[in-house]
């Protein structure tokens, strides 16, 4: 059953949302090369304990950090690692927060040094397909105009969109229904209704779709080895449209504006 949330229960929601937008913002000025994605995990660690918060991944099914951190042709769900990121690189941090045991998750593709032309574009249209997504994300909708709304973005830029990993609903759990696929058929699955949070979290990449995972049984990367790129936000479904708990970009949080510039 898809729960829906109170407008107290989505401010709390938010708070935690802010916290998130918080830590990544601050994160884009801690990655650069040399730094190791394990040094990543343990700042923000700290930085959210001192503020109260807890890093909800950590224990989650047995996983052992507070971020995955996912380089290059990984796709989602890496491990942190004592190895320097190099120039060039691309890592995405993802990440959930508990506040006063509530929820909110966000991952974010950032660049390491300086990238090459074809990462650059990677990342440029990932991320606005996220928000292509939750331009979609209004009542009376249906969870597959979101999907499709992705899914004919990417491809048009001649991207692919990873299958097996899909956003959710989300509140004092971090995965509740629904299934929030970022490809598919508009008009098809759950009707969207005010109240419902979800995460919209697309992973595209420059090559094809087909991912396989590691032997720790938990990194995702692609079989062509082409580069993969993940944004994700958490998103409160209200009467008037998407409500974005985890954006880091002012312009961007009023809806209004959403068309108009980018991060
Ligand atoms: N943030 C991830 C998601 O969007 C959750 C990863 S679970 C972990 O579903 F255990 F890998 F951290
Ligand atoms: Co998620």
């Amino acid at each position: 059953m898809i729960q829906l949330k109170t407008s107290d229960e989505i401010r709390l929601m938010h708070r935690a949302g802010k916290l998130l937008a918080a830590c990544h913002r601050q994160l884009r000025r801690l990655i650069r090369p040399g730094v190791t994605t394990l040094e990543i995990d343990r700042w923000v660690e700290n930085w959210l304990s001192a503020r109260g918060a807890r890093p909800a991944q950590k224990g989650y099914l047995g996983y052992p950090h507070a971020i995955c951190a996912s380089v290059n042709d990984e796709v989602c769900h890496a491990m942190p690692r004592d190895v320097p990121l190099k120039n060039g690189d691309i890592v995405t941090i993802d990440m959930v927060v508990e506040l006063d045991e509530w929820m909110a998750d966000s991952a974010w593709s950032y660049s390491v040094g300086t990238i090459g032309r074809e990462a650059r574009k990677l990342l440029d249209v990932t991320r606005e397909a996220l928000y292509v997504g939750i331009r979609a994300a209004r009542p009376g909708n249906r969870i597959g105009d979101i999907s499709h709304a992705i899914q004919s973005f990417a491809e048009s830029h001649g991207l692919s969109v990873v299958r097996p990993f899909i956003g959710h609903g989300i509140g004092q759990r971090i995965h509740e229904p629904p299934e929030v696929p970022h490809y598919g058929s508009p008009g098809t699955g759950p009707e969207l209704r005010e109240g419902m949070v979800i995460t919209i979290e697309p992973m595209l990449t420059l090559g094809n779709h087909e991912v396989k995972i590691d032997a720790d049984g938990w990194t995702a990367r692609t079989v062509d080895g082409s580069l993969s790129a993940q944004y994700e936000h958490t998103v409160a479904i209200l009467a008037d449209g998407p409500m974005i708990l985890t954006e880091q970009n002012e312009a961007r949080k009023n809806r209004k504006n959403m068309d108009s510039c980018r991060n």
